[in-house]
């Protein structure tokens, strides 16, 4: 932190663009950490916040509803069409830890006691409180807290970098499900597998293989063991779907959304559920079947409305259609980026690319530096009007899911900037 003088002041937002107190701009290519969905200030987005902030601006979801709360769930349930319950909450970590209490007490609200463990895999990140922390585990972030962290049972992931040569990807993956079917068939202790669907965002952008999501599922369900998904960085277009496990074909048991749910207006998250789970909760109250899980604002009526309109506006907009047109940039210009000598590894998908820096293509080995990787490039993109936020040696691209063709290369063209720069800075 030390290393930080003053973190420029940004005063206000519009479309794309950051401006700050000292009159620069800078161009969003974080999306507001992965959540912004339209850009700022989007009229229809911030009147819904003003019409419901007067008519109700907040009503616990204890032993009350209210309007907002029931037209979203229904459109979400729309969404989500195997699903039959909605459990709101606050932030993508407390969706996380919402999803894992609902998974542990499923089975014990249907007498199966022994099913108390969880599995996951490697490198995968669901927030930053302890349970969500100790489902995903990225070293870097987590390592001081690891002796308070619940134990979980983890498999390694795909990635087509940093594997032995002595195998080819596809046999590699073969391993991973192998020792993921193998453990799941022998040890009936597993309540539930929880996983980010379609990629690991904070991992490093590790795009999941095809059907590699799919067999998972279908490895869970053969073996009793719930299939929970984190949709919160991935979910509502990221990827380029609206639902990223339709497109995967992989139903899960539970799943959960933030993020872009508001469009990135407000701190909103929901976690979903199957039927069967949501109908073991359902019982006399001496039976004590139900959720103990509350937050002060869970369903608040703002953040509902917010979310009703932000999921009307893909329809009236196209907007999964608009990504898909759009993602054609990042396609298009990968080979010119890959050209840069210090980009080791580009990985895409949807609205977001992951660009592995490293130190040169000869040694090929991650660009390490003394000082902090995500500082250096947030200084050189600022000096080109892109405010970046990088995870380790890896720049993320991850702009509003409704950025222009034009705005996203202007956002590519000031990455190679800045490359560049920092290659020369480095040498
Ligand atoms: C996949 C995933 N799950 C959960 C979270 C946690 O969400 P929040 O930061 O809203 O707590 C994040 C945040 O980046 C995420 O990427």
């Amino acid at each position: 932190m030390s290393e930080w003088n003053r973190f420029p002041e940004i005063v206000s937002a519009k479309g794309m663009w950051l401006y700050d107190s000292k009159g620069g701009k800078m161009l969003d290519g974080v999306a507001s950490m992965w959540c912004n969905v339209w850009g700022h200030s989007k009229p229809e987005l911030v009147s819904e916040i003003i019409k419901q902030t007067k008519t109700l601006q907040h009503c616990p979801l204890f032993n009350l509803t209210h309007p907002a709360a029931e037209k979203l769930s229904k459109k979400l349930l729309k969404l989500n069409p195997k699903m039959s319950s909605v459990f709101f909450s606050d932030n993508g970590s407390t969706a996380m830890e919402i999803s894992i209490k609902i998974a542990l007490q499923y089975w014990r609200n249907i007498g199966e006691n022994k099913k108390t463990n969880i599995a996951t895999l490697e490198n995968g990140y669901h927030g930053d409180t302890f349970g969500a922390m100790s489902i995903g585990y990225v070293p870097e972030f987590f390592s001081k807290f690891r002796s308070k962290l619940f134990s979980t049972i983890q498999f390694p992931v795909p990635r087509t970098f940093g594997i032995s040569k002595k195998m080819s990807f596809e046999e590699y993956e073969e391993q991973c499900l192998s020792k993921i079917e193998t453990k799941l068939e022998k040890d009936d202790s597993i309540a539930a597998f929880v996983m980010e669907s379609g990629a690991q965002m904070a991992g490093g952008v590790i795009i999941y293989p095809k059907d590699f999501q799919k067999k998972i599922s279908k490895i869970c369900k053969k073996n009793n063991v719930l299939f929970v998904l984190d949709e919160i960085a991935t979910g509502f277009g990221r990827l380029g779907s609206m639902i990223e496990y339709d497109a995967q074909k992989s139903i899960p048991d539970v799943v959960s959304f933030g993020k872009m749910l508001t469009g990135g207006y407000q701190t909103f998250a929901a976690t979903l559920t199957r039927k069967k789970i949501s109908d073991s909760f359902l019982d006399e109250f001496s039976k004590m079947k139900h959720l103990f899980h509350g937050h002060t604002y869970t369903g608040n009526p703002t953040a509902a409305a917010l979310s009703l309109k932000n999921l009307e506006l893909y329809e009236k907009y196209g907007l999964i259609e608009k990504i898909q047109k759009t993602s054609e940039v990042f396609e298009n210009r990968i080979e010119e980026l890959s050209c840069l000598d210090m980009v080791g590894d580009i990985r895409h998908k949807g609205m977001v690319m992951g660009i592995e820096l490293i130190r040169d293509k000869k040694s090929n080995k991650p660009l390490t530096s003394k000082l902090s990787i995500n500082k250096l490039v947030f200084e050189e993109g600022r000096k080109n009007n892109i405010y970046f936020r990088t995870l380790g040696n890896i720049i993320m691209l991850v702009p509003p899911l409704a950025i222009s063709k034009k705005d996203l290369n202007f956002l590519i063209d000031g990455t190679i900037s800045t490359i560049k720069s920092l290659s020369r800075k480095l040498r």
